[in-house]
């Protein structure tokens, strides 16, 4: 039985079209529920609807509240049978409760090795701090804010040269491989929480050292 996945962005959705591209493949380990925008006006919503996928806006400043905006987005995802969430560039910040209510379930991708460099402008954030190598995580989502148990990431170098621009395209081609690769882990069981960390029965490669600058 595949897995039911929601997909909830705000924006472009180059993220969430990587998903759907994996998930057309007949041995895929997950099928679409749903794709939720919170902006109506959102570019991957529009793509979304024009593919003919199950997509809607559920529009944040319609809900007085943080809590009512995710209950609205709760039902919907309820009504859609999704059994996981994945964040693609979702600009909220969850409530608590909603939170507690997918824990285990849903999963976001941030643009950097994690814990470094949380919250806004990592790819500014890694320039600032010099760092060699840079990238993207997939993790499960808690209540403290890019910080959930890490199921897969993706190293890149960072160049003398770069600007926050190049390193965001350099990380988010990586990012369109990583996180169909990480929902696959997680959707086969492949990839479980056990004591707060996720264990996974992938491959690893042998020797695969990223030496940036290059040796
Ligand atoms: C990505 O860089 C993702 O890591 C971050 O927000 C960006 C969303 O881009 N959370 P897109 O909407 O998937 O193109």
């Amino acid at each position: 039985m595949k897995k039911r996945v929601a997909i909830l962005i705000s924006g472009r959705g180059s993220n969430m079209m990587a998903l759907v591209e994996a998930m057309r493949a007949r041995d895929y380990p997950a099928e679409l529920a749903i794709i939720i925008s919170s902006r109506p006006d959102a570019a991957g919503l529009a793509w979304a609807k024009a593919q003919g996928l199950p997509a809607k806006a559920i529009d944040h400043k319609a809900f007085a509240s943080r809590e009512a905006f995710d209950d609205a987005v709760h039902a919907a995802l309820t009504e859609a049978g999704a059994d996981l969430v994945a964040l693609a560039g979702f600009m909220r910040i969850e409530s608590a409760g909603f939170v507690r209510k997918w824990l285990g379930r849903q999963f976001n991708i941030h643009p950097a090795l994690l814990p470094l460099f949380k919250g806004l402008q990592p790819h500014k954030q890694a320039i600032e701090a010099g760092v060699k190598v840079s990238g993207c995580t997939v993790h499960f989502v808690t209540e403290e804010m890019d910080s959930g148990p890490i199921v897969a990431q993706a190293a890149v170098p960072v160049l003398d040269e770069d600007t926050p621009k190049t390193l965001e395209a350099r990380i988010l081609e990586a990012e369109h491989k990583l996180y169909p690769h990480a929902l696959a882990l997680v959707a086969s069981g492949r990839a479980t929480l056990e004591g707060g960390r996720v264990v996974t029965r992938a491959a690893v490669r042998e020797g695969g050292t990223l030496f940036s600058p290059q040796l």
